[in-house]
């Protein structure tokens, strides 16, 4: 087969993604150490990649891998360690942080919270206390003022479904609860909370003088395809999934209006608070009917084992499936809003495999973003290996391979090809 290239747009950003807890080690102040001390991961993250003291490093071989762009998260346990005490010290560090990045030619896109939350606010509840949203605010604020001279791009919450979810409706993360009325209330709080720090990034922005900062938040986007496809009704819940998970977070904070049908209606006080969309994409889900109405219709997730169709499935069991990102991506163009993928990666044995998974979820990127979706930035997970939450080390997601008893960074096969497409702004088919 002859050589295909597919140029992406000019000024494209290129990069990798990262979060706190998973690689910096050491973060024992949060409600992740604590479920770990408790038992309740499959490993401890303990010095993780230890990533705290050899950032800079790493982003040498960010840059050396021709990226220019880097998500990274800050440790909101760290900067605030009690309820209003800053730590100066942590904000010297991640100011210098930022520098490097700056210093290596990487834009930053920074996180403000990836999952874990100072122990002091778990203890208040977490995401369903009262006092959250008002928190976040004030921890924005106060990052914003330090830290903001050297960045634009602000994700403010990193997959509210995903930590609500498993946070408080199947109980296997932090704080371990199941209830649906808990889940509606995190849920509720973030839309609140991300609503905040828009306002407040964008006011501290204004009163600085500095140049019009990008706020938007990072959503996990997952296809939805009916288990049985001759079945009406499965089809009819793979549509209704599609329809409202990939959307639902967005249409809030742009229409201003939370609404959970028989459980709230809200109005925020304002509209229109992104400036992008942030995709985390993954994986098909099948999704089959199994009786029931109202919230029922959205039926349950089936196993991906069975069918005829399925391609390769990774160490965590999710089916690499480019199609869906693309028709995804159809979805949202009706926003008329910048987009970046703000993670997209696999986690295998076989590093072939990360490459074929990457160029793959490459190619449809390119498609979309030829046909007209505004894409504008591409960030892989992971830079590095990292803890995977409750399934721990094993899962190696890295472009970059982390040998967890001397650090040492070795660049996989995938980081090199990938950081080509970087270098050229062209993915080479063959
Ligand atoms: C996403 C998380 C990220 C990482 C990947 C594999 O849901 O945002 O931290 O765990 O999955």
């Amino acid at each position: 087969m002859a050589e295909k290239k597919l140029v992406f747009p000019q000024g494209f950003l290129w990069g990798a993604a990262t979060a706190s807890h998973q690689v910096e080690g050491d973060n024992k102040n949060n409600d992740w150490w604590e479920w770990e001390k408790a038992g309740k991961t499959k490993d401890v993250s303990g010095k993780a990649c230890d990533h705290y003291n050899r950032y800079k490093e790493d982003f040498a071989l960010a840059r050396s891998l021709h990226h220019n762009a880097h998500r990274l998260s800050l440790e909101w346990s760290r900067l605030e360690p009690e309820a209003g005490t800053w730590n100066q010290k942590e904000f010297d560090h991640y100011r210098d942080v930022l520098r490097e990045l700056r210093a290596q030619g990487l834009e930053p896109f920074l996180t403000l919270q990836h999952f874990s939350l100072p122990l002091w606010l778990d203890k208040k509840g977490g995401w369903i206390s009262d006092e959250l949203p008002d928190h976040f605010e004030r921890f924005t604020h106060k990052v914003v003022r330090e830290l903001g001279e050297n960045v634009r791009f602000w994700i403010t919450i990193n997959e509210p479904l995903v930590f609500n979810y498993f946070g408080f409706v199947e109980g296997k993360w932090p704080p371990g609860i199941k209830d649906f009325r808990a889940f509606s209330k995190g849920l509720r709080n973030f839309f609140v909370a991300h609503q905040k720090a828009y306002r407040v990034i964008h006011t501290v922005y204004e009163e600085k003088k500095w140049p019009k900062p990008q706020v938007g938040f990072s959503a996990n986007v997952t296809y939805h395809a009916p288990c049985r496809s001759w079945n009406p009704l499965d089809r009819l819940s793979a549509y209704l999934r599609n329809q409202f998970l990939n959307h639902y977070f967005f249409d809030t904070l742009l229409k201003g209006h939370i609404h959970m049908p028989g459980l709230l209606s809200e109005k925020l006080p304002e509209k229109g608070t992104l400036d992008f969309l942030g995709l985390n994409y993954y994986m098909r889900e099948f999704v089959r009917y199994t009786g029931g109405t109202g919230a029922a219709l959205f039926g349950t997730l089936s196993s991906n084992t069975h069918h005829k169709d399925i391609a390769k499935r990774n160490d965590m069991g999710w089916e690499s499936y480019p199609r869906g990102l693309y028709l995804i991506l159809q979805g949202l163009r009706k926003y008329h809003l910048p987009i970046y993928i703000t993670e997209n990666g696999t986690c295998v044995q076989d590093d072939a495999d990360r490459w074929d998974y990457l160029k793959k979820h490459l190619a449809v990127v390119h498609q979309a973003a030829s046909e007209g979706v505004p894409l504008k930035g591409y960030l892989c997970w992971s830079m590095l290996d990292n803890f995977e939450w409750d399934s721990g080390f094993s899962r190696r997601f890295g472009i970059v391979e982390v040998n967890y008893q001397t650090f040492e960074r070795k660049i996989r096969d995938s980081g090199y090809r990938y950081g080509e497409v970087c270098k050229n702004n062209t993915l080479v088919l063959d």
